[in-house]
């Protein structure tokens, strides 16, 4: 058990789960992407997708570019729906083969906000890969193309989760105790 500001958390997905589900998206990468006519460009979701993006790029053994973005729809332990752009994108994505890398998709309204973002960038196509997925809750339209592992509507911190800022250095998964 951990405690984060007031709540405690319990053991939910361990270091190796995690490692398979992160070779598992790595592996479906790899086949649609390792013999791409141009790299691919990886956009990694900060804060939250820090470390996924990074055992992610490190499985991945062909060219690709990697850049960072930051949004916010998160207070506490309930998606607000708001989403505020924090540092737009800078590069060129015109024509470009573009993977979204997220480290969980809750309501999905985070990537509702997005997608028509990099949409108007004139990217060649745009592809979402997840750590997590919560099926249960994600109502969207658009198509979620790698996941690593879905789980239920429960809240979990850790392996770039946080829970209001903590937790986001922890090597596994935990979830929040009832
Ligand atoms: P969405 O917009 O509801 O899909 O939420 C996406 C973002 O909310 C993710 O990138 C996370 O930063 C955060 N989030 C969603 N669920 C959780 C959770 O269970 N723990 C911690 N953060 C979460
Ligand atoms: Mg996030």
């Amino acid at each position: 058990m951990i405690k984060l500001h007031d709540k405690t958390f319990e053991p939910y997905l361990s270091a190796q789960d995690i490692q398979k589900a992160v070779l598992e998206v790595a592996g479906s990468l790899k086949k649609d992407y390792a013999n791409n006519d141009r790299p691919p460009i990886f956009i990694a979701i900060l804060n939250g997708s820090f470390m996924f993006a990074s055992d992610l790029m490190k499985e991945l053994n062909f060219d690709l570019e990697l850049s960072f973005v930051k949004f916010s729809s998160y207070e506490g332990t309930q998606s607000t729906g708001v989403i505020n752009e924090l540092i737009g994108f800078t590069q060129d994505l015109k024509g470009r083969d573009v993977v979204i890398v997220e480290d969980i998709i809750d309501t999905g309204n985070t990537l509702e906000k997005v997608l028509p973002i990099l949409d108007s960038k004139g990217a060649k196509s745009i592809k979402i890969a997840t750590l997590l997925l919560k099926p249960s809750v994600f109502d969207k339209k658009y198509q979620i193309n790698y996941v690593g592992l879905e789980i239920p509507n429960i809240f979990v911190v850790g392996y770039g989760l946080d829970y209001d800022e903590l937790g986001r250095n922890i090597k596994e998964i935990y979830k929040l105790s009832q």
